[in-house]
């Protein structure tokens, strides 16, 4: 059964903390809820720096970090009312405007993307993606632990070839996740999380699970 986190310290003051509680206690921020200031230029690099710090079989870098700046973040979000419109060509103008800001909700965009070799021998493509993911991951944590609130979601725009092909992305690539960074507004909410007994198993041997 579900349960929410105990003991979860002010993510606001994760500065303080071990990073052991840093670990346990980060939580996303909803793009919504952040705020200016976003990271200045250069903590934005240093936190870029540590997102692609993660694990890489076989060194192949597969993923790309776009820093979607202010005039790019407003493209997209006239991009993204065009791409909406097509598929719901009634929309009223609220659903419309909810569009037009999705990309802009917060001070800072990063858009992680996939660049996978598909015929790497021991490297296979899901591999390479998952350490895409880790990009995106890491991406939260670096943001947390400078003092940052974060938010890595995907919703449509991800899966839109028309979006994809404005950011350059391959049709063959995925669009991995939009990293909101900002300011949080206030404390976020925790949200419930799975009991670690639920998910977890002791193996004692292959006999003892056939
Ligand atoms: C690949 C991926 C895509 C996601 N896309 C969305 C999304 O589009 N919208 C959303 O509200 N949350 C999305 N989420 C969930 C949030 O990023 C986040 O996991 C959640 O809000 C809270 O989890 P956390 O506090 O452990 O970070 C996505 C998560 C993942 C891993």
């Amino acid at each position: 059964m579900p349960t929410d986190a105990p003991d979860v310290p002010d993510q606001l003051n994760i500065i303080d903390a071990t990073p052991l509680d840093m670990l346990a206690s980060r939580r996303s921020v909803l793009a919504a809820q952040l705020i200016e200031p976003g990271p200045q230029p250069e903590e934005l690099d240093r936190m870029l720096d540590v997102a692609v710090r993660v694990p890489d079989h076989g060194r192949m870098t597969p993923w790309r970090l776009q820093v979607i700046c202010k005039e790019a973040q407003a493209e997209l979000g006239e991009l993204f009312v065009d791409e909406f419109r097509k598929t719901e060509p009634d929309a009223k103008n609220d659903r419309l405007e909810l569009e037009r800001v999705r990309p802009q909700r917060a001070p800072v965009l990063v858009v992680v993307s996939s660049r996978i070799t598909p015929d790497r021998d021991g490297v296979p493509p899901v591999e390479q993606l998952l350490s895409c993911g880790n990009v995106c991951f890491n991406l939260l944590h670096a943001a947390t632990a400078m003092g940052y609130g974060a938010q890595w979601v995907t919703n449509w725009p991800s899966y839109n070839a028309a979006v994809k092909a404005a950011l350059s992305i391959p049709d063959e690539e995925h669009l991995v996740g939009f990293v909101h960074i900002g300011t949080p507004k206030g404390p976020p909410s925790e949200r419930q999380r799975p009991e670690t007994a639920s998910v977890v198993s002791r193996v004692e041997s292959l006999a003892a699970i056939a």
